[in-house]
C-alpha cells in the first residue's frame, strides 16, 4: 500500500514498528489525521489487519526483529515509534529493540512502548499487588514460553544506554474507551498522580505521537495516566 497525506508545514516521515496490534493501529490512525506519511512493519500474517488503511500507508510484512526489514522500513524516517512486546523466548523485543536502534537515522525520534514494569533508574515504587501480578504472571508466561518479560527488560536496558534521541513511554493498564485527551506522566511509578493506573489505549497513541515534537521527553521513561482518571483529576486541583 502506498501513498500519504500533505502534512501542513511539511511532511513528515514516521515508521510504525508492531502496526498491526491494537496500540498499532490507534497510532497509524493518529499520525495519518495529523499528516503524517507512514510506514507499518508487522508480521506477514497480520497484514491484513491494515485493510483499513489500504492506499494510505505503506506496509512492509515481516518479523519485527528481522534486520533487514527494519533497514529497510525505518529509511528516510523523522520518527520510528515501536511497539515493545515481550512475545516469544527468541528475544523478540531485544532484537526489535536493536534493530530500530541500529538501522534508524541518527537523528530520528525513536519512541518505544512499554509497561510499568520497566525502571529505568530504580526509584519506582510498586504495589504488593504489582509485584505479584507481575511475578505470577511473568513466571507462568515464561514457562508456557508464551511471553519473556525478561527480554522487555533487556531491550529497554539497550535502549537507556543508547545515544540516540530516544523515549521510553511506560503505559499504565491499558482499556479502550474514546479519547480522554492527552495523558499526564510522573518520572517514577509510585507517584500520587499515577495512582489510578489507567490509560486508554487510543490516548497511549497520542501520548507516543506527541512525544515526536517533544524535546524535552528526549531521554526520559514518563510513566503515563489517563488525564481524567481520579489520581490525575486530584493532582490537578492541588489535592494530591
Ligand atoms: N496490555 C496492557 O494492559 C498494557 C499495559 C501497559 C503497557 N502495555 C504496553 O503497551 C504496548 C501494547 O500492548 P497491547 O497489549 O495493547 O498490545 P497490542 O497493541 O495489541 O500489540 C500486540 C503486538 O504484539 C504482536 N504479537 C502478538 N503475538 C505475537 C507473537 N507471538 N510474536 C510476535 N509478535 C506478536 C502483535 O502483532 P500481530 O498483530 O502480528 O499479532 C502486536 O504488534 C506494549 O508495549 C505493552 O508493553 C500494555
Amino acid at each position: 500500500m502506498e501513498g500519504g497525506v500533505e502534512r501542513p508545514g511539511g511532511r513528515e516521515r514516521v515508521c510504525v514498528v508492531g502496526a498491526s496490534g491494537k496500540l498499532g493501529r490507534h497510532l497509524v490512525r493518529h499520525l495519518l489525521d495529523q499528516g503524517y506519511e507512514v510506514v507499518g512493519v508487522c508480521r506477514e500474517r497480520s497484514v491484513h489487519k491494515l485493510a483499513d488503511f489500504e492506499g494510505r500507508m505503506t506496509v512492509i510484512g515481516g518479523a519485527t526483529n528481522d534486520r533487514a526489514v527494519i533497514e529497510r522500513a525505518v529509511r528516510g524516517c523523522d520518527a520510528v515509534l515501536t511497539v515493545l512486546v515481550p512475545w516469544g523466548t527468541d528475544h523478540y523485543a531485544s532484537g526489535t529493540a536493536q534493530a530500530v536502534l541500529d538501522h534508524a537515522p541518527p537523528d530520528a525520534r525513536l519512541i518505544f512502548s512499554c509497561g510499568w514494569h520497566i525502571s529505568r533508574d530504580g526509584k519506582d515504587v510498586y504495589s504488593w499487588r504489582f509485584k505479584l501480578a507481575e511475578a505470577v504472571v511473568g513466571r507462568l508466561a515464561k514457562l508456557a514460553r508464551v511471553i519473556d518479560v525478561g527480554d522487555q527488560v533487556e531491550a529497554c536496558r539497550r535502549i537507556f544506554a543508547s545515544d540516540t534521541r530516544w523515549t521510553v513511554v511506560r503505559g499504565s493498564d491499558l482499556e479502550e474507551g474514546p479519547s480522554q485527551g492527552l495523558p499526564v506522566w510522573s518520572r517514577h511509578v509510585g507517584d500520587p498522580i499515577l495512582a489510578s493506573n489507567r490509560t486508554r489505549r487510543v490516548d497511549y497513541a497520542l501520548f507516543m505521537i506527541e512525544a515526536i515534537e517533544d524535546d524535552a521527553l528526549v531521554h526520559e521513561a514518563p510513566a503515563i495516566v489517563g488525564r481524567l482518571t481520579p489520581s490525575a483529576l486530584a493532582h490537578a486541583s492541588g489535592r494530591a
